[in-house]
């Protein structure tokens, strides 16, 4: 049931939610001093941002996903592009290739280690048993620090296939960017915990993050661009599986969204100590949120 996330809602305004994540929000003022110039992006999360790992390791996206931009399922859980796409085409950047991805993969301008249905803690049910990828986030941190090492190893070989890989100054040179947490949401109001005892993992579940976070630091990484999760009580697989939840005057369940904002109340503060602990660090806080929220609240004013 939790899997795939209700991908078709991030579909319809996919470009929009490019535009408006990169546009309204304040960079870090480390960003704001210099040129944003990132020749890789190395993403990590679930089915906001997977760009083919979880087709290619267990269940492919089938039509009608992919129908309008790409004229097939693309590997992602999403008729047209995500916004990694669009964050990838905004720096001149090819489509992120997903880690897993054994076929066509070309490395040299980052990879990406999302998957669909990915958490940041140890996932209690994993596909095909239970709704959860495998790949939660301490096992992309592990993929990524193996992808460095093996990668270089296959660069200084030389011929085509050093071609496909990052170069070594791109590890530091990257923007690393993040959209994961709202599975782990899930995972809780589908694991029949109440809203208040999901709400209690919530420390926990951004305390996992953090430490994943200073790991990939730990490798090199300088840039951080970091998605807060979206208004999990406007999607549909929320709506139609907990009938009973008061919705505000949109439509969303309100004490699900209320979660998701106390999530990121706390992901904030972790950001904030972040910058502290990780003294080299640019990171960036994005508000995936509001941009999601009111495309639910007005979907009017931008096209629907
Ligand atoms: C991989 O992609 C880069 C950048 O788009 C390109 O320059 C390179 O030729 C590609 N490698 C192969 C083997 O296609
Ligand atoms: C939640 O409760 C329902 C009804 O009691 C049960 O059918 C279902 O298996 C439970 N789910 C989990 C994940 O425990
Ligand atoms: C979640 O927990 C925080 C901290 O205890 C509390 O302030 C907030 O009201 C809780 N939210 C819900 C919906 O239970």
């Amino acid at each position: 049931m939790e899997f795939p996330n209700p991908a078709k809602l991030h579909n319809q305004h996919v470009s929009l939610f490019a535009i408006l994540s990169i546009a309204t929000i304040v960079p870090n003022p480390a960003f704001a001093t210099k040129e944003c110039v990132f020749p890789a992006i190395f993403n990590f999360g679930d089915s906001n941002s997977d760009t083919g790992g979880l087709a290619a390791s267990l269940i492919a996206p089938t039509p009608p996903y992919g129908e309008t931009y790409f004229h097939r399922p693309a590997g992602r859980f999403s008729d047209g592009r995500l916004v990694i796409d669009f964050i990838a085409k905004s720096f001149g950047l090819p489509y992120l290739s997903a880690y897993l991805d054994s076929l066509g993969t070309n490395f040299s301008h980052g990879a990406n280690f999302a998957t669909s249905a990915s958490t940041i803690r140890l996932p209690t049910s994993i596909i095909p048993q239970g709704g959860f990828s495998p790949f939660y986030l301490d096992i992309q941190y592990t993929q990524f620090r193996d992808f460095k090492s093996r990668t270089q190893f296959i660069r200084h070989q030389g011929g085509v296939f050093a071609s496909l890989m990052p170069k070594e100054e791109y590890f530091d040179k990257a923007l690393y960017t993040f959209d994961i947490g709202q599975n782990d949401l899930g995972a809780g109001f589908f694991g029949n915990l109440t809203v208040q005892q999901v709400n209690a993992t919530v420390p926990d579940i951004v305390n996992a993050f953090s430490k994943n976070i200073k790991d990939i630091y730990d490798l090199g990484a300088r840039s951080f661009w970091i998605h807060n999760t979206g208004p999990i009580g406007c999607l549909p697989y929320i709506l139609a599986n907990f009938l009973s939840a008061e919705r505000d005057a949109y439509g969303c369940a309100k004490t699900y969204n209320d979660i998701a904002q106390y999530f990121n109340h706390k992901l904030k503060e972790v950001v904030v100590q972040l910058r502290k602990d990780l003294p080299l660090a640019a990171i960036t806080y994005v508000d995936i949120y509001s941009v999601k929220y009111s495309l639910f609240s007005h979907p009017k004013k931008y096209g629907e």
